[in-house]
């Protein structure tokens, strides 16, 4: 029988940084521990056994969780209350016992706690530690229900892609410096990347790539080298394997050959002799990632030999030592736009379909979710139809590049499943994508996923504390891909808040609207997340999808909008899948709505099977959305003393951002089309603002109006900065509002390089004070320009205003920030805008 226990007065605990994650083993009060087992018998005492760091976790769980000090053996005890973990080789040593188990994939365990002793036993070490972290995952939620099962892996490939800088910098991450790489060397302090392995084996997390897909020479010196086996010791205790991504010219910019060409004996030479040193720093390594012909990183085209023939050549090198290439599959040359058929959606297959048949079998080439690069929303990538004697794998990202950074709550798990239950119908027949990486489908031998983290120093790993709901959801996803999005996100709230069904509720109900919200206010009906993709990927800024080479196009112009990726008049990237799938995406009238500006070019006034037309749509949805971030804010204020104070303020702030920050969305996005269009908003809100009171429109000392640009990134187009940067600024009004109770926003803009001060006043009172000093708080890559990466809002809630009283805002500058104002918003009770 299960109980779940209802913890209704619970001190709240003492604060908590976010370092244990999902892995607190938080005390469950009330309970008898009367049926914990009285001690472990881990069947391995070498150290950096899986098996042994599996007792010492069981330890340390079950202490933690009922305060129970049980010890560990090494060997069969006298005791019958006992947990036993190890493979299933040494427990039927051990106990003398032939345990009959069934075919269990590599990694898979056995769980049984229906009697006295409990049996944690693994297909290999690996699978008894994952095993051990499943138990204490039920023990944790107060699960005590009596289950005896075997649980197999999904696919053998279930990585992670961090992309670390050897200066320490991280690629598109947002939450901090590098857990691994300082000033070029791998640092001397292991001990967060040992205790991301943990986390990374508690969800069957089997490998990391620990450096940047846009690979440094400079990992292979020989001193890197031997940094990268101490990784790999720190790694190894957890089952995580080891793997580094290459540079391909390194054979020239390293070795100092005048070459690398891939077919050239002194460059394979080289390569083997690399690796064979690598192997013997890392005797385990899993095997390298490569970037190849990508975004400016050489590859084997340089020397017209094929990407197989590239592939091929780390893959020869690997073989002997049972590694494995992750080749990606995101190649692409820069488009014209003046050419309608030009499409960059089209490229991967492109590139790898005449390729099919040609790479090795221990290549598997790692293909994108989407056909362009991790947008809100996307088809699946129909590569994964189109290699039937090659391995694959999915790339997902748990970093939040195209998805808020980490500052906008945003849980994936409902966007990545869209992808892995896609059924593409190859031969007719079911072909979802799952079945595909697996290897299922076409028979291969390998397959899995790899997804981009870039977790950092900070102690909450990713930067935000509901953002790790993406990692956990990842490893739960890559192991069982048929698990629910809710399912797993519950597991995930209970591990990491406590079993307070108000917390359950609540953040569930948030998590499970965010992606949706996202969507919403971002891009709608699979334009894409209408970001600024030659600058930060974060902020709205929809003219700058187009006219660059880069080919994310809207191709919208003042009567129509979308890509024309039809078969018959367009791009022809509809055709690229198998006929079931092509024929639904060539027509728009069975195109889904979500996905129909990525397959058509249509008017605004194209109506859309919801009955609304495309331009409605757009302005509904970003009202929508941007109102539904805004009840993040009391729903997260509900859990108030449930959840401790640290943790608590950190989530508020980052839910006050985002509410302020999906309001610049929106209005971005619905000011920029509407301006386009020239059609209006039906609900007549786009445009229309009764409650603002425009910066510019103040009176001015010491500050001066300023077109912002992009336009849509300003209220009314403008904003107002000081007059220099050390001048103090003063926007001064006068209220004409009722009488009442308002909750007074200003929309202002928060530039990296400076931190300006802020402070407004009613009738010369001070109402409220704040800094520009988001750079430090957000943790993503910011701006120095005003636009819709550095507009935000503060909130002063429940100022009582008299008609008549005057507002004043002081602006002193700092730096290059010149205290930079758009506009005041006062919101009566219910009010959003
Ligand atoms: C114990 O762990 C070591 C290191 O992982 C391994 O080499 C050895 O095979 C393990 N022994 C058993 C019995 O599992
Ligand atoms: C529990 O123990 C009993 C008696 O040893 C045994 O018959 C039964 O198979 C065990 N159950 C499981 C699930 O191992
Ligand atoms: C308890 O854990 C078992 C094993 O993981 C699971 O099958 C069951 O659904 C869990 N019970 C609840 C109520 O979540
Ligand atoms: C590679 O790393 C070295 C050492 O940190 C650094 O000096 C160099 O600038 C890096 N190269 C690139 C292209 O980033
Ligand atoms: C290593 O890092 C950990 C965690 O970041 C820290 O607690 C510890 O003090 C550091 N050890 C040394 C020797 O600096
Ligand atoms: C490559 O050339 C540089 C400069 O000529 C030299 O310092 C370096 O040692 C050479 N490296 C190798 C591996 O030969
Ligand atoms: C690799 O190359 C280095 C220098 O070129 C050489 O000293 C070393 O013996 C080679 N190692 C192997 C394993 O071939
Ligand atoms: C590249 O290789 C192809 C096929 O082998 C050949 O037809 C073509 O002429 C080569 N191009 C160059 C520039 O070498
Ligand atoms: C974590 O990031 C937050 C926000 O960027 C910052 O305030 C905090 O100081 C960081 N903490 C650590 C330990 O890096
Ligand atoms: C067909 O393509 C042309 C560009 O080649 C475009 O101007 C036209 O709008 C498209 N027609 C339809 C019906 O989409
Ligand atoms: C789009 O609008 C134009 C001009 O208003 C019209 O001529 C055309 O027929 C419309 N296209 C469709 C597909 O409705
Ligand atoms: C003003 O900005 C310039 C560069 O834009 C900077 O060099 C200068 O230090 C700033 N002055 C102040 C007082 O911050």
């Amino acid at each position: 029988m299960q109980v779940f226990l209802l913890l209704g007065i619970l001190s709240v605990a003492a604060a908590e940084d976010g370092l244990a994650a999902w892995l607190r083993y938080a005390p469950l009060p009330g309970v008898n521990h009367q049926a914990i087992p009285s001690n472990i018998v881990a069947l391995n005492t070498t150290t950096s056994s899986p098996v042994y760091s599996a007792g010492v976790e069981l330890q340390k769980g079950i202490q933690g969780i009922f305060g129970k000090h049980i010890d560990i053996g090494y060997e069969k005890g006298e005791s019958l209350s006992t947990i036993v973990v190890g493979t299933f080789g040494a427990y039927s040593q051990e106990y003398n016992n032939n345990f009959n188990a069934p075919d269990l994939e590599e990694d898979g365990f056995w769980l049984n706690t229906q009697n006295d002793t409990v049996q944690i036993l693994g297909q290999n070490e690996r699978g008894a530690l994952y095993g051990a972290f499943e138990y204490l995952s039920m023990l944790a939620q107060g699960n005590f229900t009596k289950v005896a099962y075997f649980s197999s892996p999904h696919a053998p490939i279930r990585w992670t892609n961090e992309w670390d800088n050897m200066d320490g910098s991280i690629e598109r991450g947002f939450g901090g410096p590098s857990i691994f790489f300082q000033n070029g060397l791998i640092v001397n302090n292991l001990t967060r990347a040992a205790e991301y392995a943990r986390l990374l084996a508690s969800v069957r997390i089997n490998g990391a790539i620990v450096n940047n897909v846009n690979a440094n020479v400079t990992l292979l010196t020989p001193q890197n080298i031997a940094g990268l086996g101490r990784i790999a010791d720190v790694f190894r205790p957890y089952g995580v394997q080891l793997g580094i991504s290459l540079n391909f010219a390194s054979p020239q910019t390293l070795g100092n050959l005048s070459t690398f060409d891939p077919l050239d004996p002194s460059v394979i030479e080289w390569w083997g002799n690399i690796t064979d040193q690598i192997y013997e720093a890392v005797p385990d390594m899993a095997g390298y990632l490569v970037k190849a012909n990508s975004e400016g990183q050489p590859g084997p085209l340089t020397y017209n030999r094929t990407l197989a023939e590239g592939a091929n050549l780390f893959a020869n090198a690997l073989q002997p030592y049972g590694g494995i290439v992750m080749f990606r599959a995101f190649v692409y040359n820069m488009l014209n736009i003046s050419d309608w058929k030009a499409d960059r959606a089209n490229a991967a297959v492109q590139f790898f379909k005449e390729l099919d048949g040609q790479f090795d079998d221990n290549v598997v080439v790692q293909i994108k979710y989407g056909p362009i690069d991790f947008q809100v929303r996307e088809p699946t990538s129909p590569l994964f139809a189109n290699l039937l004697q090659t391995n694959t794998a999915i790339e997902l990202q748990v970093t939040q590049e195209y998805l808020g950074q980490q500052c906008h709550l945003v849980y994936l798990a409902p966007l990545w499943k869209t992808i892995l239950d896609f059924d593409l119908r190859v031969d007719n027949r079911s072909s979802t994508v799952s079945n595909i990486i697996s290897g299922k489908r076409f028979n291969r031998p390998l397959g899995g996923s790899a997804a981009v983290v870039n977790v950092g120093t900070n102690t909450t790993w990713l930067g935000s504390h509901l953002a790790m709901s993406n990692l956990y959801a990842y490893g739960r996803l890559a192991w069982n891909p048929s698990l629910d999005s809710e399912a797993i996100l519950q597991d995930w709230i209970r591990l990491t808040f406590g079993l307070d069904p108000s917390i359950l509720n609540t953040i569930t109900q948030m998590s499970m609207e965010s992606w949706p919200a996202y969507e919403n206010y971002s891009g709608n009906l699979g334009i894409q997340t209408l970001t600024d993709i030659l600058y930060t990927h974060f902020g709205p800024n929809p003219q700058n999808m187009d006219n660059n080479g880069y080919g994310q196009w809207t191709r919208a112009d003042h009567l129509t909008i979308g890509m024309d990726r039809t078969v018959s008049n367009g791009t022809g990237f509809a055709g690229q899948y198998p006929p079931e799938i092509a024929a639904m995406y060539e027509d728009p009238s069975t195109t889904p709505d979500n996905l129909l500006l990525w397959f058509h070019h249509v008017n605004y006034t194209h109506l859309l099977h919801s009955g609304n037309t495309v331009i409605q749509h757009f302005y509904d949805a970003h009202y929508n959305g941007s109102g539904v971030a805004q009840t993040f804010v009391p729903l997260w204020e509900s859990l108030k003393g449930k959840i401790d104070d640290q943790r608590f303020e950190d989530v508020l702030f980052r839910q006050e951002y985002q509410a302020g920050h999906a309001i610049v969305w929106r209005d971005a996005i619905n000011d920029f089309y509407h301006n386009l269009s020239g059609i209006p908003d039906l609900g007549g809100r786009v445009g229309n603002h009764p409650w603002r009171i425009e910066a510019e429109s103040m009176v001015l000392d010491g500050y001066k109006s300023y077109t912002v640009s992009p336009f849509e990134a300003a209220s009314n187009y403008s904003a107002v900065v000081t007059v220099t940067n050390s001048t103090v600024g003063t926007a001064s009004t006068t209220l004409g509002f009722p009488d009442g109770k308002y909750d007074v926003g200003v929309n202002y803009y928060d530039l990296i390089g400076g931190i300006s001060h802020f402070e407004m006043f009613l009738n010369e009172k001070s109402i409220g004070s704040w800094a520009g000093d988001l750079e430090n708080r957000l943790g993503h890559a910011p701006s120095v320009y005003l636009d819709g990466h550095s507009a935000t809002r503060k909130t002063i809630r429940g100022v009582n205003v008299k008609k008549g009283d005057v507002l004043k805002i002081v602006g002193t500058p700092n730096g290059i920030e010149p205290a930079p104002l758009d506009y005041v918003v006062f919101l009566p009770e219910g009010a959003i805008d």
